[in-house]
């Protein structure tokens, strides 16, 4: 292997720039040359390369975003879109790829290795943590940060009015954001997609906090709940059925995705770029970099795309009796 592209897809997450500098110093490091992809897999069958060493991933490791854009591309899930893809990378002397996103990013790498037998590695970027083969995405420890510091915001005005408030948060149909955010900023109840609370038992606690004195309260409801009503209808139904709350909605949305990344993600960045190269250099390929107990390690990507991200119900326990 000579030369290596690295590109970023899908959702973007804070760390992706740490990751893609990286991916450059370690290519560098090596004597590999490296290719930027813009735009994901779109730029692949655009050609849209940009040749890059050390020096021009400069002072990104702080940026939130990806300065090599990221796109959901329809044309790469077309026989067609990846042949004009592959003979681009052909073209170009990329011999490998590095992919930084999720699920289905990852899923495109799977294709492209089986197709051409084209070496290909995984960075799990997303801020939703549901990957499999890694205790950590990119991004979703800012992403959590993020979520807490707004929520605590939203507790102030909410003690204030004595307000019941709906805390709208991302995780797509996992989660992980709502329920340690959502134990991070003390909400009194969570939502979440992997347990189903049902109606009564949402209004059986809101009836508790208020009988045991509380005069505002928190409520996170992941965007991927199966309560059946989303949070806007759940405000009506609070509404008709307690009218002694006051209650408001906050959808926090894609502040969410933005900012510069915790110190954690720089370093798991950092990490997972490093490992990614080098396991490229010793012949590895469809593969995902993750962090198992702490250690880097690699996942076959289609265990990656396949594998179930289980909550852990030990922070469930912990949430009830935090609500205490
Ligand atoms: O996967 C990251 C994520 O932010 C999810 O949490 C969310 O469901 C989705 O992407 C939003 O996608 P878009 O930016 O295309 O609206």
């Amino acid at each position: 292997i000579k030369k290596i592209g690295v590109l970023t897809s899908g959702g973007d997450s804070p760390g992706m720039n740490a990751a893609i500098r990286s991916v450059v110093r370690t290519c560098a490091f090596h004597n590999i040359e490296c290719v930027g992809i813009y735009r994901g897999y779109q730029g692949m069958i655009e050609g849209d390369f940009k040749e890059m060493g050390p020096r021009s991933v400069n002072n990104i490791v702080n940026k939130g975003g990806t300065i090599l854009k990221s796109a959901r591309s329809k044309e790469f899930m077309t026989v067609e879109g990846r042949k004009k893809a592959h003979q681009n990378l052909v073209n170009a002397g990329v011999d490998a790829l590095v992919v930084i996103g999720g699920d289905g990013s990852f899923t495109g790498a799977e294709i492209f290795n089986n197709e051409f037998g084209y070496p290909v590695m995984g960075i799990p970027g997303t801020i939703d943590n549901d990957i499999f083969g890694t205790s950590h995405t990119l991004g979703y420890d800012t992403a959590l940060n993020t979520v807490v510091d707004c929520i605590d915001k939203i507790r102030d005005t909410a003690s204030s009015h004595n307000r019941l408030f709906f805390v709208e948060v991302m995780g797509r149909d996992a989660g992980h954001i709502a329920l340690n955010a959502g134990i991070g900023a003390g909400a009194e109840e969570i939502l979440i997609p992997e347990e189903d609370l049902g109606l009564d038992r949402l209004l059986e606690s809101l009836r508790k906090s208020k009988a045991s004195g509380k005069s505002s309260s928190i409520v996170v409801i992941a965007e991927g709940d199966k309560i059946g009503k989303n949070v806007f209808e759940l405000k009506d139904y609070v509404d008709e059925n307690m009218p002694e709350y006051d209650v408001r909605v906050s959808v926090l949305g894609h502040m969410q995705r933005g900012g510069s990344p915790s110190c954690f993600d720089r370093v798991l960045a950092s990490r997972l770029g490093v490992k990614a190269v080098e396991s490229l250099l010793e012949g590895k390929s469809n593969f995902m970099v993750g962090l198992l107990n702490d250690k880097v390690a690699l996942t076959p990507l289609e265990q990656a795309i396949k594998g179930h991200t289980e909550i852990d119900r030990e922070l469930l326990r912990v949430s009830d009796i935090m609500t205490t």
